[in-house]
């Protein structure tokens, strides 16, 4: 079987587990080296993962460059709109043919059927980069930052402020597998998609009031209010006002209370200053910590190969 990474719901809580446990691992090991040295035991020697971009990207481009050559492996890397696919080749011979080139591809692209549609195609594993509908990605990156912060993220309380989006949905699917809970506050038009929120079970707790969604809890976590590929700019504004996380809603928070933003911020919407470059925030430690995490997704993906 090839193994895709699609989305957190769908690995086995081992798997994940396992995923979390090795970026740790990998992030200890290399401490202090540089960037372009590959890991001792360099388990992509002789890979290449292709990478396709439908949207912009800063960390996912770089982080996942930088992962396969520390696993001594290379990058193809493209936009969607200088290949075929942008002139409106089938995704699944775009998958076939690649297939025949290289060793994995990540995709990030509008659509998550495209993704699921070319992984069904692909004989060599397919990660997502993000969708429309999620961000597996993102969310592993930020649990690895939430533990070495907090400790081991079974048990803990996390609170999700704003649009519950593509990276709220893999929070959430990744609650009932690790055993954390997931408070989510967002204006009723803007929740998280239903299905998504089933997956979550009695892990996630939705609310419209963020205050209610930030007590106790020891992480809080929002996102941008208007996602790529989003174009109802300004009522999400309007409908969003009330979910920005400043200092006095983290107050109510946990005393020790992290706050995690995958960036980019838009400081003074969903965020202030004050928070953002605050003593409070892990963001950058986030940001580094895509490398780790998806190295280790790397690894898992061709340790069955
Ligand atoms: N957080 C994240 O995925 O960033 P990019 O859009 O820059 O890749
Ligand atoms: N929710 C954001 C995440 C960006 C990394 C978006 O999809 O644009």
């Amino acid at each position: 079987m090839v193994r895709h990474f699609l989305d957190i719901h769908r690995l086995e809580p081992a798997d994940l587990r396992s995923i979390l446990d090795d970026a740790h691992a990998r992030k200890a090991a290399r401490k202090g080296w540089p960037q372009g040295r590959a890991d001792t035991d360099a388990p992509a020697r002789d890979r290449v993962l292709a990478m396709i971009f439908e949207k912009n990207s800063t960390r996912t481009r770089f982080s996942f460059d930088a992962a396969i050559r520390q696993l001594g492996g290379a990058a193809i890397i493209a936009n969607a709109g200088d290949m075929q696919l942008g002139r409106g080749e089938p995704v699944e011979d775009t998958a076939r043919v690649l297939s025949r080139m290289v060793d994995a591809v990540m995709i990030r692209a509008n659509s998550h059927e495209d993704v699921e549609r070319f992984a069904q195609a692909s004989t060599v594993p397919v990660i997502n980069g993000l969708t429309d509908r999620s961000h597996p990605c993102q969310i592993l990156a930020d649990i690895v930052t939430i533990e070495e912060q907090l400790g081991p993220i079974a048990g803990k309380t996390l609170a999700w402020i704003g649009d519950g989006n593509n990276v709220c949905h893999s929070f959430i699917h990744a609650a009932p597998l690790l055993g954390f809970h997931l408070n989510v506050a967002c204006p009723a038009d803007y929740h998280p998609d239903l299905r998504d929120l089933a997956r979550g079970g009695h892990a996630v707790t939705l609310t419209s009031d963020p205050r209610d969604a930030v007590r106790g809890a020891e992480v809080v976590i929002t996102d941008t209010w208007v996602s790529m590929g989003d174009s109802d700019y300004e009522a999400r504004l309007a409908a969003f006002e009330h979910y920005s996380v400043d200092q006095a809603l983290m107050d109510l928070a946990d005393p020790a209370a992290i706050f995690l933003h995958c960036l980019p911020a838009h400081r003074g919407e969903e965020v202030t200053d004050a928070v953002i470059d605050g003593p409070r925030s892990v963001v950058w430690d986030e940001a580094e910590n895509r490398i780790h995490a998806q190295k280790a997704v790397l690894a898992w993906c061709f340790a069955d190969a």
